[in-house]
């Protein structure tokens, strides 16, 4: 919204969030207490904030006041009766469904920005028409295909907009034109695409199934690679010049993360068993199996490395977030990793350059492996990755911030207890100069003997 307020000074946008916390970061005089940590998003909120561009949590005013309301609350794992663990809960959605319809008196465009699954707009459609105020609703799908990290660039220039709509009614074609308008002051015409709603709700599953499909490709890749001594870097590289099969997103890693593969996936794979679809829920559900296969091999790498034992052995963590120049660590192969090493009786000392203490341990807490009081005493955060690796047996790398590539790993190797391990989990460091220095080493994709 910060954007599109960026790139239409002639509309004002207002965000509303219930929770007043937030809200309140998002309004903060210090940028750099946005809730938010995304390279240039300051800049843009620095640009349109209290100009056009608005945060408060008068969600009803806003209503009142929108012709256009775009809906982007979460949309979680369902954690509760049927379809527990897989189908997407759309309470959220619902109830801002029910506050449009309460409090709308002029016809409105409801936006689903979330991501839902396919014919969630019948379900939003029947609630707006049968309680609202006798007001007329178009609903519009228009899902968000930002990746975290890079999300103002590909806001700015993204590959394509997709706007799903009632293509076959005039108002239907109206609202549609209505929010490719929105778009056209900064997207080329051509990168607008409109379609039908199922086929737009339906798109961005697909494309989040097919982004997370090639991780755990390459990543299944990568577990043959270490045992025949192949390296998953020069597979990808050769296999990527098809074009094809294309070079992007082709990196090895301890699996994915982050808020949105996982979630939607389950959410396809529900959709699938629900329309009595086995084969194509197998078939989407090995996506997952192999990304937790990843986390864990990765884990019990590390224990069977160390002799073993990690019983009482210091592990440095470099990077929680679920991926560099984020600090969301929403399913981050971080999280289960440690788990997996904490219950092996490790201490775990974790630097990250973005992901706060309380953020850490509030993960770990979620996981319920352990009390918070056992948490707090088997896990320290610090500010400084060499005080991180001081008389620590191993460090692994969980994510791929930039700056772990530059530091002295000679100054770390000599503070370390010998042997020293290290384990990149996200294949960024080069395992010739760290050997050299007198580091153990494994890398993803690349085994030992990298
Ligand atoms: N994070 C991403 O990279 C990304 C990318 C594409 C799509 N999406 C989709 O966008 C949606 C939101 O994702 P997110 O990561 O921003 O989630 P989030 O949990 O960070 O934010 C959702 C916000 O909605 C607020 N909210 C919940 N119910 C509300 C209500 N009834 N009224 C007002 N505010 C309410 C919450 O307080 C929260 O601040 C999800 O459906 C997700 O799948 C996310």
């Amino acid at each position: 919204m910060a954007v599109i307020a960026q790139k239409n000074p002639n509309i004002k946008v207002t965000v509303v969030d219930v929770n007043a916390k937030r809200i309140a970061a998002w309004n903060s005089e210090d940028l750099s207490q946005l809730p938010v940590f995304e390279p240039g998003l300051d800049d843009v909120i620095a640009e349109a904030r209290n100009k056009n561009l608005f945060f408060s949590t008068d969600i009803d005013a806003a209503i009142d006041a929108a012709d256009m309301i775009f809906t982007a609350v979460n949309t979680p794992t369902k954690s509760y009766g049927s379809g527990k663990g897989m189908a997407a809960d759309l309470k959220h959605i619902e109830l801002c469904a029910r506050q449009i319809a309460r409090v709308a008196k002029t016809d409105k465009i409801v936006v689903e920005k979330s991501t839902l699954p396919v014919r969630t707009a019948e379900a939003l459609k029947s609630i707006l028409d049968q309680t609202g105020n006798g007001v007329k609703f178009q609903i519009l799908s228009n899902p968000e295909f930002l990746a975290e990290g890079t999300a103002v660039k590909d806001l700015q220039e993204p590959d394509r907009v997709l706007i799903g709509g009632e293509t076959h009614t005039e108002e239907g074609r109206e609202a549609i034109q209505a929010l490719v308008d929105v778009y056209a002051s900064w997207v080329p015409k051509d990168r607008i695409i409109t379609t039908n709603v199922w086929s737009s709700e339906l798109s961005k599953l697909t494309a989040n199934a097919f982004l997370a499909q090639r991780i755990s490709s390459i990543n299944a890749m990568s577990e043959l690679c270490e045992v025949t001594g192949a390296d998953v870097h020069e597979v990808a590289h050769a296999i990527g010049q098809d074009s094809r099969i294309g070079p992007k997103f082709l990196k090895a890693s301890v699996g994915f993360g982050g808020s949105c593969f996982q979630k939607d996936i389950l959410n396809l794979v529900y959709i699938a068993k629900s329309y009595g679809l086995h084969e194509v829920a197998d078939y989407w559900e090995q996506v997952i199996i192999m990304n937790n296969h990843q986390k864990t091999r990765f884990a019990n790498n590390i224990v069977h490395t160390l002799y073993n034992t990690v019983s009482g052995k210091k592990i440095t963590f470099l990077g929680w977030a679920f991926k560099k120049d984020t600090n969301d660590t929403r399913e981050s192969a971080a999280i289960y990793v440690a788990d997996a090493l904490l219950e092996e009786q490790a201490e775990i000392v974790v630097y990250d350059p973005k992901v706060t203490a309380e953020q850490i341990y509030m993960d770990l807490d979620k996981q319920n492996s352990r009390s918070p009081e056992e948490n707090r005493r088997l896990v320290t955060i610090v500010n400084d990755p060499y005080e991180a690796c001081k008389s620590a047996h191993a460090i692994a790398i969980l994510t791929e911030w930039d700056e772990f590539k530059l530091y002295d790993y000679s100054r770390i190797y000599k503070d370390m207890i010998k042997p020293a391990f290290i384990f990149d989990g996200r294949d960024i460091l080069d395992m010739a100069t760290l050997k050299a220095i007198g580091f153990e080493t494994y890398c993803i994709g690349k085994g030992k003997e990298a």
